[in-house]
């Protein structure tokens, strides 16, 4: 069976071909699909396919997906380009044959007011309507969100939102990953179709509990200062992000004051067959790596 990961040159995907290699899929029937095949060039030297594709350009997913059983999506990182680029992928891999598609989504896409979601709920809807059999992998957000503002929040004895008391069921890529790699790989025998996962860690959290738990990781007093949209969303301006993505960032807290990136299902952890990476030792590993003397 030949499995197809999209986006292997970016953080998550490149995570997912790992994980099919570990699991024991044989690297000869994992391809790697990148923009830049030269990013990718140490997965092709440990026998993985490498092709080159644009979610832009139909030929070339054409001439990517032959011969494909099952397929990862993972979505573009291009905000606002994203349906016609989605839908260019789910019309080349319904032209090949492609037996099955995962698509990594984000939570409750189906009912979420997230400005982030629009995009994937319209591809929710592609996909239903495509009649691929298909799995969907709705995402809460990454904990490397967090743990890649450690040194900022460091500096500045603080962590930033707008999330009010909201808690967000953060989970790392690596956790996300192997959730991917076990539904593309449909191990046990299991093939996904049609089933709705809602991914996140075990253990939500709150932005204060963030400040408390970076406090105690780094052993020193960090606090939370909530803001209102509009002013995070300047604070993320005045520190270097463009107005729209600021925005956008925001507005995702907003939404998590009002539970939008929260789940309890289980699922994440339920598909890997372990718990999920906590928030504690997700930074405590960040920050050994950016404190080589801690
Ligand atoms: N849950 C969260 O917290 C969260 C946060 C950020 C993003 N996301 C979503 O999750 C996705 C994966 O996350 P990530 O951390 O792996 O992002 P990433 O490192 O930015 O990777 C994005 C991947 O998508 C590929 N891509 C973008 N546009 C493409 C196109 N037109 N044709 C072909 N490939 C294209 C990129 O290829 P190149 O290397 O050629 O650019 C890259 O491999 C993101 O793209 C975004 O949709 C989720």
């Amino acid at each position: 069976m030949t499995l197809l990961v999209t986006g292997a040159s970016g953080h998550l995907g490149r995570l997912v071909v790992e994980s099919l290699l570990e699991r024991g899929t044989p690297a000869a029937d994992v391809v790697a699909i990148a923009r830049n095949p030269e990013s990718v060039a140490d997965l092709a030297d440990r026998g993985v396919v490498v092709r080159r594709a644009d979610y832009t350009d139909p030929a070339s997913l054409d001439a990517a997906f032959e011969g494909i059983d099952r397929l990862l999506l993972v979505s573009g990182s291009e905000v606002g380009q994203r349906i016609a680029q989605h839908a260019n992928v789910i019309d080349a891999a319904k032209r090949a044959g492609v037996g099955f598609l995962a698509y990594t989504s984000i939570t409750r896409a189906d009912t979420s007011d997230l400005a982030l979601a629009a995009e994937h709920r319209a591809t929710e809807e592609l996909l239903a309507a495509s009649g691929l059999p298909h799995a969907l992998l709705r995402n809460s957000w990454y904990l490397e969100n967090y743990t890649g503002q450690l040194p900022t929040v460091l500096e500045h004895g603080a962590v930033l939102g707008a999330a009010g008391d909201g808690r967000v069921s953060a989970a790392t890529r690596a956790d996300y990953a192997d959730a991917a790699a076990v539904v593309l790989a449909g191990e046990g025998g299991r093939g996904h179709e049609g089933a709705v996962y809602e991914l996140g860690g075990d253990d939500a959290f709150t932005l204060g509990e963030l400040a408390e738990t970076v406090g105690r990781v780094a052993g020193r007093e960090v606090a939370y200062r909530d803001l209102s949209v509009p002013d995070y969303t300047a604070a993320l301006v005045a520190a270097g992000l463009p107005e729209g993505y600021a925005g956008v960032l925001a507005d995702s807290d907003r939404g998590v004051a009002e539970g939008a990136l929260f789940t309890d299902s289980g699922d994440l952890s339920r598909l890997i067959g372990r718990p999920t990476t906590s928030l504690e030792g997700a930074l405590s590993a960040a920050f050994v790596a950016t404190t080589p003397t801690a």
